[in-house]
């Protein structure tokens, strides 16, 4: 098993464990967080790394394998609307939002509760916990077995894309974790939309897998996107720019696909140039935004494979699940630190 001493700078466990979707699975799963491990699971939005929320060195351990700034905080997912409230405080707007969207791709920020078990490590110092409960019946059956909070977040070696597929875990994580339940391919492909829940105002962090025009629905107002933490610093760190990113450049709103580029396209239109592509992957040849992120990630991976000078991309409509998908290539196309 991976302890948080052995998985210091490049910790490489013996053997990552294939773990099936069904009842041993699970109670595998469950028994090596429980212990302390790390286990990748499938939520309905990416695979996650799963480690006991209330362990630092199970949390230390999973910064470790991640290659992740530990001034990043994690989000916790729980089985239950209950459990959650042991764990943060939910004014008014974060139980209308939870009422609506839970179980499912949405992530709460609110204060911490008192008797939170979440460790000050997975919060990142902050008095604030990021919270959810995930859709995916095996995410839901693994958090019920473990009985407490398991913070997870996107199972990806730090900076790359998430992972869509047990496949892509093992890609990044093979050798750095315990084990990974496969469940198969994630139904939504791209990560939960964060909310901000914080001295009576509601606030979008990060575009996901709820669209904004449904929460605008649910709360019966507009919602505040712009500006976020002490001097306009980002609250949300995965709103930093260069986040996820392919090795190959990426090149959006791209009208046409000069030689030696990969193409990520949207709807029917082929653009000029197109015979000449090193590899071409539609999103949705519908144009269906929800079609689209649930391709996201997987064709960025393969694209990125594809030894191309750049992904050219074509426009993307902001619309649906479309925002969310924007927001995510701008990043991948944001200059690199
Ligand atoms: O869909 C998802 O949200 C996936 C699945 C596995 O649940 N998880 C995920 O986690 O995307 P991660 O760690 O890749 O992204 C978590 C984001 C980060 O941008 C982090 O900064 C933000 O959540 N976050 C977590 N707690 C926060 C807090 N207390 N205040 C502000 N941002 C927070
Ligand atoms: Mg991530």
């Amino acid at each position: 098993m991976i302890r948080a001493a052995s998985t210091q700078d490049e910790g490489r466990a013996a053997a990552t464990e294939r773990l099936g979707p069904d009842a041993a699975g699970i109670a595998t799963a469950a028994g090596i967080l429980a212990a302390g491990g790390l286990v990748a699971f499938p939520t309905e939005t990416v695979y996650g790394l799963g480690a006991d929320a209330a362990s630092p060195a199970a949390v230390a351990a999973l910064y470790a394998a991640k290659g992740r700034p530990s001034f990043n905080p994690l989000i916790t997912h729980v089985a239950t609307l209950s459990a959650a409230r042991r764990e943060g405080l939910l004014d008014a707007g974060a139980e209308t939002l939870a009422g609506a969207f839970w179980p499912g791709p949405l992530t709460l920020v609110v204060p911490a509760a008192a008797g939170s078990g979440v460790s000050e490590l997975a919060r990142a110092g902050l008095t604030t916990v990021g919270l959810r409960v995930p859709s995916h019946p095996l995410a839901l059956a693994l958090l019920a077995a473990v009985g407490r909070p398991v913070v997870a977040p996107s199972a990806n070696r730090s900076g790359h894309v998430s992972p869509t597929t047990a496949a892509h875990v093992a890609t990044d994580l093979d050798g750095r974790i315990d084990a990974i339940l496969d469940g198969g391919a994630t139904p939504i492909g791209i990560e939960s939309t964060i909310v901000a829940c914080l001295d009576g105002g509601v606030r979008l962090l990060r575009h996901g897998g709820v669209p904004l025009d449904a929460l605008e629905r649910v709360l019966g107002r507009p919602l505040a996107t712009s500006g976020g933490g002490p001097a306009d610093r980002p609250i949300a760190p995965g709103a930093l720019a260069s986040h996820y990113a392919p090795a190959t450049p990426v090149r959006l709103d791209a009208t046409s696909i000069r030689p030696g580029e990969a193409a990520l396209l949207f709807g029917p239109d082929p653009l000029p140039g197109i015979d000449e592509a090193v590899l071409v992957l539609n999103l949705s040849p519908s144009g269906d935004p929800t079609e689209a992120a649930a391709n996201l990630f997987g064709f960025l991976r393969r694209l990125d494979a594809a030894a191309a000078t750049a992904i050219a991309v074509a426009p993307i409509p902001i619309r649906g699940l479309g925002a969310a998908i924007d927001d995510r290539l701008r990043r991948a196309a944001a200059e690199r630190p």
